[in-house]
């Protein structure tokens, strides 16, 4: 039914169309992050899959008939409340037996019971929104997700990276409750690197008007002309009515500060029903303010569907203007300017929290990358999380977007233009990449088929953008002959001059160089601990240091630029350890974002910043004598190091470079002073420090949004008593924290630690076992309901059918059952989640009356168990019930009284300093005041930090129910 239609444009100058305050504004993006249950399946045991598919009439048989934990009146209740993003693999222990590439977490293959992950949330949708188009929209779930709405199935999506969108608004409950529920299995993996498990990126809940603009519909262009620039909007409408309709397209583009700068209109747009047109405008914006990664400007275009002069649809979309050009011979140029790339290859975890990145943490990390001088992101190897996006354009940061696995099926073309068609309108994206290191093909003709297939297809959807692959072998036989711009992994592996000479006219990058290995802070290789030395040297022979790498892409103007594997360690890989090391160790800073050494070495040569650093620390007891290296890394003209105050020369800083000293090991300074055309301009000092006798507390805001999502990013270190931090510190720390906001994880960089990155209540659930029934009189005088009652003779609960001739027979029943608890400890809460048995029924644990004379409850009753009336092991449960009986033969009743919950609170919060340094994520929980997270340790004096909650506009969401 869908059509594409070029529509004749107006143009016309600001004035178009004037909102008026009468207008509905229909179009609602909810966050849908809040209130959601999680508990885990079962990839085979169907029963510890919560009975999902088992019916005799399942999902894929009739519409609406989601069972076990799809249906909508599922049991959840004594599942686990939580809040998305949620990362359960970065929960999990770490194990021998779990994936290497992985980083050891214990889910995957052989760990089915933490492999099936379930999510449900119950909303309620207001009989108001009757008429609209409502949609659920995901923006990536690792992975193969299943997604039901009150028990109608609405699709399996594969991709835990792509985002996926539902249209629900038939199956809604109008006025009422809704369940969402969604199964999701990370036995695969797509990478092999740390991915995350379950619905670890935002949830959306869309409301429109069923004549909308379509999702993905908008693509903004510019032309930037001498002072002016044509601003190009593409912009898909759909008609979802029944019936046909006219509409006006209102195009109005503002600036920073919110004035008009340009605006069109389309004029009667017609479309059937289920008709699809694209209104086209050209608008022209004067004196535009270019977007780059200096000042990266930003205008906003709102996009306004209007029906009879009322605005039934609108749509904010931000943009940049700007230009991109990439040459054979003199790399690349952002508007008209050449721009060297200086790149970080990036996965998308951090310490503690895994793949479930608050927003904020996207920032500070791109800031981190921004601080050393970096202004390209290349997103290896797969559809980013749309936040990092909109970081990357507000900050300034080049990315290149990666498509995961390359391919030329329905399947993978439909994977890229998703992609494309979501990121298109980020000024921050200057190229796509179909695809990395292709083993199998890309040396080969197959190679180079598919990536000109596929590149040919993606420029279809996109010519504005640059089309690279990363490549690591099969030069001149396969994807490295026909992609538009080469993307180089590693000059150890390809020379770039030869390649260049027999390919002029390829502009090309290095996707990928460096894959440096080194331990934060750590100065002597130890293979027993697992650490790498600091110092910035070739992983192995063939291969090059940061310093190599970044000296060969500097000299050549042809390549533009190069993107260092990596910018942060990341879980998995790590190479060249394997178990007990879980995480990688080839970043410039370290899983938490502290700074190795060869940071600096960046922020010399990447920066405009003045520089000098000297590395490594001063504190080698034992090695008084002993030679160590001394490196500095800065870009003044010349440095002068002093030891102990004595002067041992001035070298000369070669561009691109570093300087080295052998220094033979005594305790006290190393001094450096950096100077620039003569003039000391720069001094650094290391230093010989006592042991640790404080613990100090840094945040990177004072003050955070009291809105259940922003973060504090808190730097532990520990003090010596002349209140210098002690760079080798490896104490203990365990963390409290009181007042609005939580610890969602915690890391120190070390990426040989197993210790835990979070700490959570742990909930057991047992179930009622062996239930036997027996028929009774009546429901007062039931003395079967006792403690020690012989129920041996007792025949197997619902033996017999609910019937109506049964209810005819039976007034009352006595149901006896056990259930075994674990032992319970003080602060455990032990819950009864009942589901009626009867019309009517009373309930007795071991003896003791919990209910009495309770009505049915479809909902069920819930109660907080005295932990005095319950025993370690085998207890007794009672329930004596007038009969429930069935009114349709195939009908069944309620044969489960329900789930015993025990919850046992998180353990103290902990973590080593590694290298001095420990990182503590706290998060708001939502009210406005002031947060205390405490440090101690034995030993030593506790350290203290508040940060302010502050009340702050939220943004519009799904209440958490
Ligand atoms: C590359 C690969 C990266 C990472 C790196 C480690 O070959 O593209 O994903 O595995 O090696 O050195």
């Amino acid at each position: 039914m869908k059509k594409i239609v070029l529509l004749i444009l107006l143009i016309s100058g600001v004035s178009a169309y004037a909102q008026s305050k009468q207008d509905i504004e229909p179009r609602e993006h909810l966050l849908m992050d809040f209130g959601w249950k999680f508990a885990f399946g079962h990839p085979y045991d169907t029963k510890k899959d919560f009975n999902n598919g088992t019916g005799y009439f399942s999902y894929l048989t009739k519409a609406g008939y989601g069972d076990g934990a799809a249906a909508k009146d599922f049991d959840d209740r004594s599942w686990r409340k939580l809040n998305l993003p949620h990362d359960w693999a970065v929960e999990q222990p770490f194990s021998e037996a779990a994936s290497f590439s992985h980083g050891f977490k214990a889910i995957g293959r052989n760990f089915p019971h933490a492999s099936i992950g379930w999510y449900r949330k119950t909303f309620t949708i207001p009989k108001s929104d009757e008429g609209k188009r409502i949609s659920i929209a995901f923006d990536g779930v690792f992975r193969n997700s299943i997604v039901w709405v009150n028990g109608f199935y609405l699709g399996t999506e594969p991709s835990g990276y792509t985002g996926f969108e539902y249209n629900i608004s038939d199956y809604l409950n109008y006025g009422g409750e809704n369940v969402i529920a969604v199964r999701v299995d990370a036995t695969m993996e797509e990478g092999w690197f740390y991915e995350g498990t379950g619905i670890y990126r935002h949830v959306w809940l869309n409301k429109t008007s069923p004549l909308h603009i379509a999702t993905d519909g908008v693509f903004v262009t510019s032309n930037v002309k001498s002072i002016t620039a044509d601003v190009t909007v593409q912009t898909r409408v759909l008609n979802e009515f029944k019936i046909s309709k006219a509409v006006d397209v209102v195009q109005t583009i503002v600036n920073a500060k919110g004035e008009v700068v340009a605006s069109g209109v389309s004029k009667n747009i017609s479309l059937n029903s289920y008709e699809e047109k694209n209104a086209l405008h050209v608008l022209t914006v004067t004196n535009p303010l270019l977007w780059s990664v200096d000042s990266p400007y930003l205008y906003k275009l709102i996009t306004t569907v209007v029906e009879n002069g009322k605005a039934i649809d609108k749509q904010e979309t931000n943009f940049g203007i700007r230009t991109i050009r990439f040459d054979a011979k003199q790399g690349f140029f952002l508007n008209g300017k050449q721009l060297k790339i200086k790149g970080t290859n990036n996965h998308q975890d951090h310490a503690g929290v895994g793949a479930a990145m608050p927003d904020a943490l996207q920032e500070f990390r791109i800031k981190s990358l921004k601080e050393m001088g970096s202004n390209a992101y290349r997103c290896s190897h797969n559809p980013p999380t749309p936040e990092l996006l909109d970081v990357c354009d507000r900050l300034g940061m080049l990315v290149i977007d990666e498509n995961r696995l390359m391919g030329i099926s329905n399947n993978d073309f439909n994977y890229m233009k998703r992609l494309m068609l979501r990121d298109r309108n980020h000024p921050s994206v200057i190229s796509w990449s179909i695809g990395n290191e292709e083993w199998g093909i890309e040396g080969n003709e197959l190679g180079a088929k598919i990536a000109a297939t596929l590149q040919a297809f993606a420029k279809s959807i996109d010519s504005t953008r640059f089309i690279t692959a990363a490549v690591s072998g099969g030069w001149r036989k396969g994807i490295s002959n026909v992609i538009d711009v080469m993307g180089y992994n590693y000059i150890g592996q390809i020379n770039t001059d030869e390649h260049h000479a027999a390919f002029p006219n390829q502009p090309g990058w290095g996707t990928e160089e460096g894959s440096t290995r080194a331990t934060r802070g750590i100065y002597f290789d130890d293979n027993d601990k697992h650490f790498i030395a600091a110092y910035d040297k070739k992983p192995f022979p063939a291969f090059n240091s940061i310093e190599e790498g970044w000296k060969h892409y500097a000299a050549r103007d042809y390549l533009a630029g190069m993107f260092i594997w990596t910018g942060f360690d990341y879980r998995g890989e790590p190479t060249p350890f394997g178990y007990p090391s879980i995480g990688s160790y080839f970043g410039m800073m370290d899983q938490c974002g502290f700074p190795k050494d060869n940071v600096y070495y960046l922020r010399s040569w990447w920066s405009d910043k003045t520089i000098l650093h000297i590395l490594p620390h001063w504190n080698h007891a034992g090695k008084e004598g002993q030679e160590i290296d001394v490196w500095v890394y800065s870009n003044c003209d010349e440095v002068e190091l002093f030891l102990n105050k004595k002067s041992l020369g001035k070298k000369p800083m070669q561009r691109n470079g570093h300087l080295e000293w052998k220094l033979k090991y005594q305790p006290g300074t190393v001094e450096a002073i950096g100077f620039k055309n003569g003039k000391k301009v720069a001094t650094d000092k290391i230093q010989t420090t006592n042991t640790a006798t404080t613990i100090r507390l840094t945040s990177d805001k004072n003050s955070i949004n009291a809105d259940s999502e922003d973060i504090a990013m808190i730097t532990v270190n520990a003090l010596d008593k002349n209140n210098l931090a002690v760079p080798d510190a490896d104490n203990e720390i365990t963390f409290s924290i009181k007042g609005p906001g939580k610890i969602i994880g915690v890391g120190n960089g070390n990426p040989a630690s197993l210790e835990a990155d979070k700490y959570l209540e742990t909930i057991k659930v047992v179930p009622v076992e062996n239930l036997k029934e027996k028929i009774i009189e009546n429901l007062a005088a039931a003395s079967e309901t006792a403690e020690n009652y012989n129920d041996k003779d007792w025949q197997t609960a619902f033996k017999d059918d609910r019937t109506a001739a049964f209810g005819e027979k039976v007034k009352a029943l006595v149901y006896r059952g056990t259930f075994s608890l674990p032992e319970i400890k003080a602060n455990d809460t032990v819950t009864f989640f009942y589901n009626s048995l009867g019309r009517e029924q009373s309930i007795f644990i071991n003896g003791k009356a919990i209910a009495t004379d309770i009505s049915q409850s479809q909902k069920g009753n819930t109660f907080i168990l005295d932990p005095a009336i319950l025993h370690t092991g085998i207890n007794s449960i009672a329930i004596a019930a007038t009969p429930l009986l069935k009114k349709q033969s195939w009908e069944t009743v309620n044969m489960n009284p329900g789930l015993f919950q025990i919850i046992t609170p998180a353990e103290p919060c902990k973590r080593k300093l590694f290298s001095g340094l420990a990182q503590v994520i706290v998060q708001s929980t939502g009210e406005a005041g002031q947060i205390k997270l405490t440090a101690t340790a034995n030993g030593v004096k506790q350290g203290e930090i508040i940060i302010e909650t502050k009340q702050a506009t939220l943004r519009p969401a799904v209440a958490a129910n």
